[in-house]
């Protein structure tokens, strides 16, 4: 078997292995041993490309390319080691980015030294497809990170024709592109490249912050397509492997964040959703006039301590509160009394995909005591108390109730058909989507208001007085 054999075999494994980590990473229980798999098979691929004859042969590449891996090392590792569970969005934001900005380059280089001679059209259209979906993904993502990150507002940036300035990019974009495939003309490419990235900034200006999250698993999917062409350029088979995984898993998942939030994708894309709200309480929670009803740690504690099924709904505010080790202990100490204790889990409560499970996974949750939403709503009407922990979208009634509503048509928890329910948040203010919740003036409920993990710890001590 010749060495280039041993190679292909070795990627042959590696596909295996990204396949195989993907499927772990559909399971909570299996997501850690899918996720390190994942990175022991790209691991071994890198090393293996590393004894190509062909790499070999151009030293000052390879050391090139060992100090690149060197710095992206010395950068990313402690980064990714510190980064807090709350700030993990714009991490992948900028970690796609660069996987697309590098995509991009080396079809760019590819491109040139195949100057001046013309490449075939083919090559030419890989090429092309790398560089524009490349570019896009890098300053779509600089920018995502910087909204995510608050280096710059986080609310739609909308301003007059923006859909139809953008359409103009698009074509002139589509018109380079044809220049270039035509004439294989570096500047052409040049522009194709410029005018991307611009395009990349003003696709994503108008998309809240928000709804960033969803943008980033589309502009991942756009990495593993610009990926998947570059592994096209450079004759690689792993490569296009790996990134039409990329491509495909990102679409997927792109897909299934907007249907969890009842809305279409060109919706999340284009309606600059986040940019009014319209809750009688207005943003800062203060214009809300109608009572509630608000209890005290004390009578809440003997409800939970006495009942006999808690459901416990997570949101954003336990993860802003990082209120997670303590809702666990809430949860262990009513099950210690006898209590039926779950967690009903929306997929998108909080701000990221998985961000509930990440954060009750830190808290050492055991994984069966974690119901997904559409196994926990049978179980709804027959629980004493819901207890919303930092939620409030991911239970609001409007989904189901108010046709017109922005959340109309996406599927909730079904907090309301508890008999009592309890909300631990700290004001009238509302969640990510502007509107009231009508829920919390339902006569059911009862608001213990204050930062959660606060809330919560004055909950473990009343039941443990009880
Ligand atoms: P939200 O509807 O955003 O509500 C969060 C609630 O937490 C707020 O009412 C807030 O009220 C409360 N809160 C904030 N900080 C708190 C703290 N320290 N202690 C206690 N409470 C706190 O959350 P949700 O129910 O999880 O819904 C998620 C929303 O985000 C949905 O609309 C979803 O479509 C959207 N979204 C999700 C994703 C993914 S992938 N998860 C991606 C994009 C968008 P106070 O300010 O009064 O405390």
């Amino acid at each position: 078997m010749t060495l280039q054999t041993w190679i292909d075999l070795v990627y042959l494994l590696a596909a295996i292995g990204f396949i195989l980590a993907l499927k772990g990473l559909s399971s909570p229980k299996q997501a850690r041993n899918g996720n390190l798999l994942g990175a022991a098979a790209a691991a071994v691929a890198v090393a293996f490309t590393f004894l190509n004859p062909e790499v070999r042969a151009h030293t000052l590449n390879l050391v090139l390319t060992l100090v690149a891996m060197l710095v992206g090392a010395v950068i990313a590792v402690p980064a990714a080691r510190r980064v807090k569970m709350t700030a993990m969005p714009q991490m992948v934001a900028i970690f796609n980015g660069v996987g697309g900005g590098a995509a991009a380059l080396v079809s760019i280089v590819v491109f040139l030294i195949a100057a001046p001679g013309k490449p075939a059209v083919y090559r030419i259209a890989e090429v092309l497809f790398g560089v524009l979906v490349g570019c896009v993904s890098f300053s779509g993502s600089a920018i995502a990170f910087a909204k995510l990150q608050e280096l710059m507002t986080g609310r739609p940036i909308t301003y007059p024709a923006q859909q139809v300035i953008n359409a103009v990019f698009a074509v002139a974009i589509v018109a380079l592109a044809i220049g270039t495939l035509v004439t294989g003309s570096v500047p052409l490419l040049v522009a194709t490249a410029v005018l991307s990235l611009v395009l990349g900034v003003i696709f994503v200006l108008p998309i809240g912050g928000a709804d960033v999250p969803v943008l980033i698993s589309l502009l991942n999917s756009f990495t593993g397509l610009a990926v998947a062409a570059s592994g096209f350029t450079l004759n690689n088979n792993l490569l296009i492997i790996a990134g039409t995984l990329v491509g495909a898993s990102g679409m997927l998942l792109t897909r299934m964040m907007s249907k969890a939030m009842g809305r279409s994708l060109a919706n999340v894309l284009f309606s600059a959703f986040g940019s009014v709200v319209t809750a009688t309480g207005g943003a800062d929670g203060l214009g809300e006039t109608r009572p509630v009803k608000a209890g005290t740690p004390e009578d809440i504690g003997v409800l939970l301590a006495y009942a006999r099924k808690v459901v416990i709904i997570p949101g954003y505010g336990l993860a802003v509160a990082q209120a997670q080790h303590t809702a666990r202990e809430l949860a262990d100490l009513l099950m210690e009394r006898g209590v039926e204790v779950f967690y009903a889990i929306h997929p998108v409560a909080g701000r990221m995909p998985g961000h509930m499970n990440v954060l009750l996974a830190e808290a050492n949750v055991p994984y069966d005591e974690l119901k997904e939403m559409d196994e926990a709503n049978p179980e709804m009407a027959t629980a004493d108390v819901a207890l919303v922990i930092g939620a409030n979208d991911t239970v609001n009634p409007a989904a189901k109730n108010t046709p017109g509503s922005p959340i109309y048509g996406m599927p909730i928890i079904n907090a309301d058909e508890a008999e009592h329910i309890v909300f631990l948040k700290r004001s009238m203010r509302p969640g990510f989507a502007g509107i009231d919740n009508e829920l919390l003036f339902d006569e059911k409920t009862t608001l213990l208001f204050g930062d959660a993990k606060d809330t919560l710890s004055k909950l473990v001590a009343a039941v443990k007085d009880a």
